[in-house]
């Protein structure tokens, strides 16, 4: 309590310009707040920041005022006319804690018909897919507002910089998200897209900017990447070798990582040291979160002795949720996320295709490193959204399913992510922490 006095004189200090009005309507927000016992989110810090206090309904200067009377003679304590979520602060606010909300009138950016850089297997609206409910969610945390994704201010926060997704095929997934939410306010003489093997590179001429990505689904070296073996049993990884892949990834001023899905093949994890020193032949196995606590310290290491976080800033995404297991919420064996049209409603549902072990490693590995490492923690709002995937609105092999093969829910994909659709949230949250 010692705290809050002191906290609302230098609030009246710092900000005396502010219209009278509107702190008089923070400390009323403020009280009510203290007496719906909501203290729990309110650290001293937070309060500090009180100048974040009414910022989702607004109102113009003289409104307020009047309003303001009016409710001054009415209950002071009833504020409820105020929505008293803070603005997004990722240190402040839980994003993972919210709900997702049904509103008809939110429209994506973009559409898979306009940007004409999203790759085909999350392109499902070309590959037939007709329901559209999935594109209405919008994510809201409960303890904050999180502001809409606004193209012109990521591209003046990416002004003469270099942004590169690290990472596996969901990576990928957020990567051409991020560029289609950006990319339709850049005319077309301006911008330009080399797609490589492993690196690819969107560039925005006039903003002096690059959003890159680079394929390392592993993020550590292993005999699988650069060409893929299909056979996850002689898939071997080199859990302490990362300087092959990292030395392209020097000079970048945002990078963004993940890893998961390549780890959850079901099998230990054939992992070698050393230089391959005595052929691939010398693995040992370990059970995944070994391996991939083993891989994760290479990487953390990596990026504590080479990144500069004065000129660098690091983000790490964590697993996206696969929805191959239907039981997980209650619907018959075998149909995977197929035919689902609507995110999963219980609070805090978390399925199998989650793993906590991992998740578990990613924060410890973290925790201690000496570079700050910003998590963009997608994998609970992901959870619900068991509609969002490309399901068997995708291709195989470079072919579209055939109307037969679409009916069969064990074609469904329910790894990947239609765009748009869930990565736009993800690179929501991002962008607010950027
Ligand atoms: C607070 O105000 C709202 C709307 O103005 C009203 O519906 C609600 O009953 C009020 N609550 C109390 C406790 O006065
Ligand atoms: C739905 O979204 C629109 C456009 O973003 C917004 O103006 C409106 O307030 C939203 N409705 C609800 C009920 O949140
Ligand atoms: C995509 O968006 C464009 C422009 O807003 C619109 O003309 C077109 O009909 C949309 N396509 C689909 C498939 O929704
Ligand atoms: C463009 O950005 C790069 C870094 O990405 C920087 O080295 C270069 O000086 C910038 N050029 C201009 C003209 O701003
Ligand atoms: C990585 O960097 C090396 C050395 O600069 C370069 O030769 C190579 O082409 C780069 N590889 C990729 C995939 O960008
Ligand atoms: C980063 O900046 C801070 C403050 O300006 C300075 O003390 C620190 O040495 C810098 N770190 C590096 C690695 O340059
Ligand atoms: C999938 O949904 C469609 C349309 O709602 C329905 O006709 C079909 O029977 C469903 N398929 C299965 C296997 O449930
Ligand atoms: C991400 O959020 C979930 C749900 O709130 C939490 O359980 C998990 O520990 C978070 N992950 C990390 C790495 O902090």
């Amino acid at each position: 309590m010692v705290m809050i006095p002191s906290g609302l004189m230098k609030y009246h200090r710092g900000k005396f310009s502010l219209p009278i009005i509107v702190i008089t309507v923070c400390v009323l927000v403020f009280i009510a707040v203290l007496y719906t016992e909501r203290l729990t989110f309110i650290s001293s810090k937070s309060i500090f920041k009180f100048k974040t206090c009414p910022r989702k309904n607004i109102k113009p200067k003289s409104t307020v005022a009047e309003d303001e009377k009016r409710k001054k003679e009415e209950n002071v304590v009833n504020a409820s006319w105020i929505d008293d979520r803070f603005d997004f602060d990722s240190e402040e606010c839980n994003v993972a804690n919210g709900k997702w909300v049904f509103n008809q009138s939110i429209k994506p950016l973009y559409n898979d018909t306009t940007c004409p850089y999203i790759d085909r297997q999350f392109s499902c609206v070309k590959n037939g897919r007709t329901d559209s409910d999935y594109h209405h969610w919008e994510w809201q945390p409960e303890d904050c507002t999180l502001p809409q994704f606004n193209p012109e201010l990521a591209l003046r926060k990416l002004q003469g910089k270099r942004l590169l997704f690290i990472g596996d095929s969901l990576q990928r997934n957020q990567w051409e998200s991020f560029i289609c939410l950006v990319e339709w306010i850049i005319p077309e003489k301006h911008k330009s897209m080399k797609r490589g093997h492993i690196h690819s590179v969107f560039k925005i001429k006039e903003y002096n900017a690059t959003i890159e990505f680079y394929w390392a689904p592993y993020l550590v070296e292993s005999n699988s990447d650069i060409n893929i073996i299909g056979d996850p049993r002689k898939r071997i990884i080199k859990v302490d070798a990362i300087m092959d892949r990292a030395t392209n990834w020097s000079g970048v001023d945002i990078l963004v990582f993940n890893t998961y899905v390549w780890w959850m093949s079901g099998l230990r994890i054939k992992s070698v040291w050393g230089s391959f020193a005595n052929g691939e032949e010398g693995y040992e196995e370990f059970d995944t979160p070994i391996a991939y606590k083993l891989a994760l310290k290479t990487w953390a290491n990596w990026v504590d002795s080479t990144i500069n976080p004065n000129k660098t800033r690091v983000f790490f995404t964590t697993m996206s949720p696969t929805h191959t297991r239907s039981e997980d919420w209650s619907k018959k064996e075998g149909m995977k996320c197929f035919n689902e049209t609507e995110p999963v409603k219980k609070k805090k549902h978390w399925g199998t295709g989650s793993d906590k072990r991992i998740m578990s490693v990613v924060s410890k590995v973290v925790k201690k490193m000496k570079v700050p490492v910003n998590l963009i923690n997608i994998t609970q709002i992901s959870e619900y959204r068991i509609d969002g995937h490309s399901s068997v609105y995708t291709e195989t092999g470079g072919k579209l399913l055939s109307e037969e093969e679409r009916s069969n829910p064990q074609n469904a994909d329910c790894i990947h992510w239609c765009l748009p659709g869930v990565p736009d949230t993800w690179n929501q949250i991002f962008l607010a922490m950027l």
